[in-house]
C-alpha cells in the first residue's frame, strides 16, 4: 500500500483536482484507491460525487476520538469501481483544535493508526491536504511515503515551496522516516512565456524531484469537477485526462522506487548473482531491497573469463521476495539469466526469492 499526500499550504494549486484525477486514473488502471479527504472544505469528496451533507459521519469520528480508527472502514464510501473515499465534512476544522490538546506524541498519529486498520485493501492511498501546514497536514506527512507537491506554474508559486519543503524536512527528522517528496507543476498555459518560463525554473530548481508530468490548464477539469467525477468519466480525451493519465503512469513506475517493500525482520544472508556480458563496462544492481539505488549496499567483483567479463554482486538479504534490475553502461535490464519475473505497472523486474 502506498499513502501518497498531496500537500501545499497554497490554496487553489490543483491539490484537490490531484487527488481526484491521480485516483481515477489509478484505479482505471486497475489500481485500488483510497482517497482520504482530509480538508474540512470537503472538496475532494464533492469532487467524487459524494455530499458531505448527506452522509452520518465521516473523518471527524475516525480521527477525533483515541481508538477511532477502528471505525475508518465504516464512514468510507464506494464512488465507483476501485474507488473508494474517505469522506471529510466541515466539522473537521473542528479536529486541529482537539488535536492541538494532546500530548505532542498523539497529535499526529491518528491518521497513521487508522490507515493501519485497513491494512492492504488498497493499492494507493492520495491524502488531499488543506491549504495550510496545521495538524491535519502534519498527521498525512506521518502517515505518508510520498508526497505530491502540486505547484501552479505562476509568479510567486516556487517561493511558498522552499518555506513547505523545509517544514517536510523538519517534519522527517521528527518522524524519522524518509519522504519521497516530488513537485508536479499545474496550471500550465503553454502560451504564455512567463508559464514557459517558470516551468524552466521550476525543473531547474527541482531537477530529479519534479515529474516529468506537467499538468496543463484545461477547462474539462473544472467541468468534471463541477460535476462530481473524474475526468476520465467526463472528458476522456481532454488535455486534462491525458495529463493525469501520463501522472498515473509516472507514479505506477516510481513505485519501483518505494523503499521497504520487502521483509526485512529476519537475519540477512549472502547472496550471490552474477552478470556476463562481452562489451558492458559498467554493471551494477538495483532493487527493492537497496531502494533502488544502483550497487547501494552491494559488494562487487569482477573477473574474465576470456573475452566475457563477470560482475558478481553480493547482496545481504532476509529471508523473503526481491524485485531487482542490473544497470549495465547506464541502462536499466532485467538478469538475463534469471526467468522469473514480476510486473511493476508496465515495467518487469526480475525475481529473487530469499528462503
Ligand atoms: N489543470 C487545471 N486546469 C483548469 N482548472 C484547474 C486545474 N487544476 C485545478 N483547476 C481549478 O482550479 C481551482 C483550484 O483547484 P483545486 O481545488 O484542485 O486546488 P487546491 O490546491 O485543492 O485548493 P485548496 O487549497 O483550496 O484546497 C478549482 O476550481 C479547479 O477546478
Ligand atoms: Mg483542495
Amino acid at each position: 500500500m502506498r499513502v501518497i499526500a498531496i500537500v501545499n499550504q497554497k490554496g487553489g494549486c490543483g491539490k484537490t483536482t490531484t487527488a481526484v484525477n491521480l485516483a481515477g486514473c489509478l484505479a482505471a488502471d486497475g489500481g485500488r484507491v483510497l482517497v482520504v479527504d482530509l480538508d474540512p472544505q470537503a472538496h475532494s469528496t464533492l469532487g467524487l460525487g459524494i455530499d458531505p451533507e448527506a452522509l452520518d459521519e465521516n473523518l471527524y469520528e475516525v480521527l477525533a476520538e483515541p481508538g477511532g480508527e477502528a471505525r475508518l472502514a465504516d464512514v468510507i464510501v464506494t464512488a465507483s469501481e476501485n474507488l473508494d473515499v474517505a469522506p471529510s465534512g466541515i466539522v473537521l476544522s473542528a479536529l486541529e483544535q482537539k488535536l492541538a490538546a494532546l500530548p505532542v506524541e498523539a497529535r499526529t498519529e491518528r491518521v497513521a493508526a487508522a490507515l493501519e486498520q485497513v491494512g492492504d485493501a488498497y493499492d494507493y492511498v492520495l491524502i488531499d491536504c488543506p491549504p495550510n501546514v496545521g495538524l491535519l497536514t502534519f498527521n498525512a506527512l506521518r502517515a505518508a511515503g510520498e508526497v505530491i507537491v502540486p505547484l501552479e506554474t505562476s509568479p510567486f508559486a516556487i517561493h511558498g515551496v522552499e518555506k513547505l519543503l523545509e517544514t517536510i524536512g523538519l517534519l522527517v527528522e521528527r518522524v524519522g522516516h524518509e519522504l519521497a517528496v516530488r513537485v508536479l507543476p499545474t496550471l500550465y498555459d503553454g502560451r504564455t512565456r512567463y508559464a514557459r518560463e517558470t516551468l524552466a525554473r521550476i525543473r531547474e530548481r527541482f531537477k530529479d524531484m519534479c515529474f516529468d508530468t506537467v499538468i496543463r490548464a484545461n477547462v474539462k477539469l473544472r467541468e468534471a469537477a463541477a460535476r462530481g467525477v473524474p475526468i476520465t468519466a467526463w472528458a476522456r480525451s481532454a488535455n486534462g485526462a491525458i495529463d493525469y493519465g501520463a501522472l498515473a503512469v509516472e507514479v505506477e513506475a516510481l513505485g519501483l522506487l518505494a523503499p521497504g517493500l520487502a521483509p526485512r525482520d529476519e537475519v540477512p544472508r549472502e547472496v550471490v548473482v552474477q552478470f556476463r556480458d562481452d562489451a558492458a563496462s559498467d554493471v551494477r544492481i538495483a532493487g527493492d531491497f537497496n531502494g533502488w539505488i544502483p550497487d547501494k549496499g552491494v559488494r562487487s567483483l569482477i573477473e574474465s573469463e576470456g573475452d566475457t567479463r563477470v560482475w558478481t554482486k553480493i547482496l545481504q538479504l532476509s529471508p523473503g521476495t526481491y524485485q531487482y534490475r542490473y544497470v549495465v553502461d547506464g541502462e536499466w535490464r532485467e538478469d538475463p539469466d534469471n526467468p522469473q519475473g514480476a510486473f511493476s505497472g508496465a515495467i518487469r523486474n526480475s525475481l529473487l526469492v530469499v528462503r
